[in-house]
């Protein structure tokens, strides 16, 4: 009844902004990202029939709504697996929590996975991505290492909501340098973003019609190993995706002074012919998505940025997965 499990965050290159239903948490389009390996999320959890409650600890600390939201996670796989007991669940980041940098994604996945061996449910890979999307959309993702592709579905039950692996990390080893801005947690998360700009934005429609030709163009740089044309893709899509953020009323505005400072260091480093294109998430870092032979020299430039708090470089990583206990919660 216990299980550790490991996940890493992933980063979008073509966005998910926006739910086509809130309670099964349903995207609105699809989204396609790249698995990291260089951030980690370590969740151990142990059902225990003497617990009257789920204890859940997050970065050794214990928060009343993230506790109601994890028990509600958790009730959804009490149910497949037909059992009431309670859990301990502990987990850690080795990187700042809910600042941009996609912790959601690493906790929820590395929760489905370690529960699902837990209560030994041996659910398959695309029902666990269906179900790590009910605690974030972006989860869905973290179940796959590589190049990933997210689809919207159709259906209302959200059966056809889930991620599939388009490419492994090792068949086109890209960088990321992440350029850490600030390490304070947002004051708007991505579920009340995602509410308001579609509520409010008069550019919201337009949007989501033009996801579906970004992740066309995506999946076909995928294919083909055509860094220029996912570099073009990728950037249109952030900065997409930002602009109708910031056309909500009252717009959103997740930047700071410096990942405006990134996003010109980016833009000089291309016009000398380095492989580097930028994405930025709900937050204000910035990630420098790079071919591996120009991460180096992308890092040594963010670092030089006014604001940069802090420079991590990573590769391509793998889907979330079981790990031996003794490695258990960073
Ligand atoms: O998975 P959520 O609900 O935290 O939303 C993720 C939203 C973005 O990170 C901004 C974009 C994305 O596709 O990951």
């Amino acid at each position: 009844m216990h299980a550790t499990a490991q996940a890493q965050p992933n980063i979008a290159l073509v966005k998910y902004w926006g739910k086509r239903n809130a309670a099964l948490n349903l995207p609105a389009a699809g989204s396609l990202s790249i698995t990291l390996d260089a951030l980690h999320t370590r969740t151990r959890v142990r059902f225990d029939d003497a617990l009257a409650d789920d204890d859940i600890t997050l970065n050794g600390e214990r928060d009343e709504a993230q506790t109601r939201k994890i028990g509600v996670f958790l009730d959804l796989f009490r149910a497949r697996a037909g059992v009431a007991v309670r859990a301990h669940v502990e987990s850690g980041n080795d990187f700042p929590t809910g600042a941009g940098l996609a912790s959601s994604a690493s906790g929820f996945a590395a929760l489905a996975i370690a529960v699902d061996r837990a209560l030994e449910l041996h659910l398959d890979a695309r029902e666990l991505s269906m179900l790590a999307r009910r605690g974030s959309g972006s989860a869905a993702r973290s179940i796959f290492g590589g190049f990933v592709e997210m689809a919207a579905g159709t259906r209302d039950d959200g059966e056809d909501a889930f991620a599939i692996p388009l490419l492994g990390a090792g068949a086109w080893p890209l960088k990321v340098v992440v350029a850490i801005t600030t390490r304070k947690r947002k004051a708007i998360s991505s579920s009340a973003g995602m509410d308001h700009t579609r509520d409010t934005s008069p550019f919201y429609r337009d949007w989501i019609a033009g996801v579906p030709g970004d992740l066309d163009a995506a999946r076909s740089a995928v294919s083909t190993r055509d860094f220029e044309k996912l570099a073009q893709v990728g950037e249109a899509s952030c900065l997409a995706m930002h602009a109708v953020m910031m056309s909500a009323r009252p717009g959103l505005i997740y930047w700071n002074t410096a990942t405006v400072a990134c996003i010109q260091c980016i833009r000089s480093l291309q016009a000398d012919g380095t492989g580097v294109f930028f994405t930025i998430d709900a937050g204000p870092q910035v990630k420098a998505v790079c071919l591996p032979d120009d991460a180096a020299r992308v890092a040594d430039a963010l670092r030089t940025v006014i604001g940069v708090e802090d420079v991590l470089v990573s590769g391509l990583g793998e889907g979330a997965r079981i790990v031996e206990d003794a490695h258990a919660c960073a």
